[in-house]
């Protein structure tokens, strides 16, 4: 979970690097570094605990010549805490080579005790992991004098997931990368050439892009680029293009990334809607030759992590209610490793925004090989759960740089309800004028939810008030549930502040203990209109906790007269079918947690110990 820039172009390898790893720090956060081969022809380095910026501060002509050839590195700690000593880059061969890392290497102890018995001059500085490979790819350097070749000897002798990227001191114009299991893109300039951890780290620059795959390494010069696999044989890598827009992953005036994301939630449900329905029928192209396979499932997984998971209980509502077809959903690094039952009659649908999450992509490498069907929704283009399923649904939420997921949220549910249409129609299982219905509902979310986006103030006042809350309680039913757990997630990592979502139903069976006058809860109420509405129960429910002192925040359709009496706030969202309801519902929630965290002045787009994409078990 770091974030990984490489250059190898003009003389101003310092600039591009930082400007990669300002785009990258949303993946880590608790250090960062440069190496660069200076025009002096001296590899130099700079790295420093904390956020980039003091790196930046510290970084000067005079100490540190720019120079054509670079790497950098902002880091997520894993093996040691977040020291100078432990950010990268490492060191190799007497100071001559610089090799950054992202992943962990599960058998460094061993590797390391091999070295030292080798090479007992072989001196440490840091505790990480990383720097075994830096002196490992170093000796390995002054025994082939080639910094791919000695690379590729490294590789084979790791076990886990990494991306690594070296360079030499007495090779200037080489920038080496290696990937397993861990995320790595090439960016094709004019006259220089890019390595990132994602498009974001040169997106400024180009938008021609390369995917590389497992177990590949790429060397890329200024005017070249050659990938192999980890044998020495070339490999084809396909060419594409970023669609972003550099300046959409800029702040553009916002205090933060994350209030510009949840601004741009409307955009992102539309972007995803659109091209994909003809003539009121759902038409997903990227499924277009599934027909016959998904007409012949017999059950449906869905996995994801933290807000993706959410996102995926919404989908498992409505595949279910609209294909009928049974559908668990699970965390994926629970499902991954209990044994579960799965055959070419089972589709796996993994869901994340940013494609790279370990244990999504390690869920998804097995159902794969357990023979499953696999399928993602993800909103990062070429990232490896993307290129590993079978087929992807891309959301087109734009890129997310603030760690707590937002516009990729509804993103999601958008196109897991695109899905559930579009396999509904493959088993026939709704009646296409009801299916067209559906389909329109989903189209007037977006203007809907900007409506409920100019509640911003409001809510903001009643965040400032309770900013000094100590615990807040989330309810819901049905869909109102997973909304529930997306709102206590999202305080809890933003405003450190413990809070916990329930069934509403599930309160009276034990944690309607933790009552007491003063209590704040929120609780997502569903439309008291339509046959068989949870409403009557859910006002039960609020009775209940209003009985014992709890501070009610209700967020209800506009018009709901039945909640007002025991409502202390009431944040309002539009008349919307019930499977429509937690686009709309979830952006209060967002909001409220984002104006708490910045009430107590806390960092919104870098909680803290965190990183935006979760790249290890
Ligand atoms: O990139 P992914 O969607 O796979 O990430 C999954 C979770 O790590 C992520 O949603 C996390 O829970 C967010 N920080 C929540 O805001």
């Amino acid at each position: 979970m770091c974030g990984i820039v490489g250059y190898v172009g003009t003389d101003h390898s310092v600039e591009v690097l930082l400007g990669g790893l300002r785009r990258l720090e949303y993946r880590g956060y608790d250090s960062a570094g440069v190496a660069v081969i200076g025009i002096d022809g001296a590899l130099r380095t700079r790295k420093h605990a904390g956020k980039l910026q003091i790196l930046v501060d510290d970084l000067d002509e005079t100490a540190m010549p720019n120079g054509s050839t670079g790497i950098g590195h902002t880091r997520w700690a894993t093996h040691g805490g977040p020291t100078d000593e432990n950010a990268h880059p490492h060191l190799g061969d007497g100071g001559k080579l610089a090799l950054i890392h992202n992943g962990i290497i599960e058998n460094f102890a061993e590797l390391k005790a091999e070295l030292l018995a080798d090479h007992p001059e072989t001196v440490f500085t840091s505790e990480t992991d990383s720097e075994v490979a830096a002196h490992l790819v170093g000796y390995a350097f002054r025994e082939t004098h080639d910094v791919t070749e000695a690379l590729r000897s490294v590789v084979a002798k790791l076990h886990g997931a990494f991306t690594l990227l070296a360079m030499h001191q007495d090779q200037p114009g080489t920038v080496v990368g290696a990937r397993r299991n861990s995320p790595l893109v090439i960016g094709l300039g004019d006259g220089e050439n890019f390595l990132g951890s994602d498009v974001a780290a040169f997106v400024e620059h180009t938008r021609r892009a390369m995917a590389i795959g497992q177990d590949q390494l790429v060397t890329i010069t200024a005017d070249s680029i050659t990938v192999t696999d980890f044998d020495g044989n070339p490999v084809d890598s396909e060419e594409f293009e970023i669609t972003w827009d550099a300046a959409a992953a800029e702040k553009g005036g916002w205090s933060s990334f994350m209030a510009k994301e949840i601004s741009e939630e409307p955009e992102a449900i539309a972007n995803t809607l659109l091209g994909r329905s003809v003539d009121g029928e759902v038409r997903l192209p990227e499924l277009e030759d599934d027909d016959e396979r998904l007409a012949g499932i017999e059950r449906i997984v869905i996995l994801g992590c933290g807000t993706a998971s959410y996102s995926g209980m919404l989908g498992k509502y409505a595949i279910e209610k609209w294909a009928r077809i049974p559908v668990e959903v699970e965390l994926s690094h629970e499902f991954r490793y209990r044994d579960p039952v799965l055959d070419a009659k089972t589709l796996v649908i993994s869901i994340s925004q940013s494609g790279e999450t370990m244990d999504t992509l390690m869920a998804v490498q097995y159902a794969k090989k357990a023979g499953a069907h696999t399928i993602s929704v993800c909103n990062t283009q070429g990232a490896t759960i993307a290129r590993e399923s079978d087929a992807v649904i891309y959301t087109h939420a734009g890129p997310e740089v603030a760690v707590a997921s937002t516009k990729a949220f509804v993103a999601q549910v958008a196109a897991l309800y695109l899905f559930g249409l579009h396999l509904a129609r493959v088993r026939g299982t709704l009646d296409p004028a009801e299916s067209a219905g559906l389909l329109e509902e989903l189209k007037a979310v977006p203007e809907q939810l900007a409506t409920v986006l100019e509640q911003h103030d409001r809510i903001r006042e009643l965040a400032h008030w309770m900013a000094d809350s100590r615990a807040v309680l989330f309810l819901g039913r049905h869909v109102g549930f997973p909304v529930a757990l997306e709102g206590a997630l999202k305080l809890k990592e933003l405003a450190y502040i413990h809070a916990e979502g329930f069934a509403a139903a599930e309160l009276k069976h034990g944690p309607i203990a933790l009552i007491e006058p003063g209590q704040p809860v929120f609780v997502i109420v569903p439309s008291p209109r339509g046959k068989g509405s949870l409403h009557p129960k859910v006002v039960s429910n609020i009775q209940e906790i209003k009985a014992r002192g709890a501070r009610v925040l209700v967020i209800a359709e506009a018009g709901d007269a039945a909640v007002l009496p025991y409502a202390d706030e009431v944040f309002t969202i539009p008349l919307a079918s019930t499977m429509f309801e937690p686009m709309l519902a979830v952006a209060p929630l967002q909001i409220f947690a984002m104006e708490l965290a910045a009430a107590k002045g806390l960092d919104v787009d870098q909680p803290r110990n965190l990183a935006k994409s979760v790249t290890v078990e």
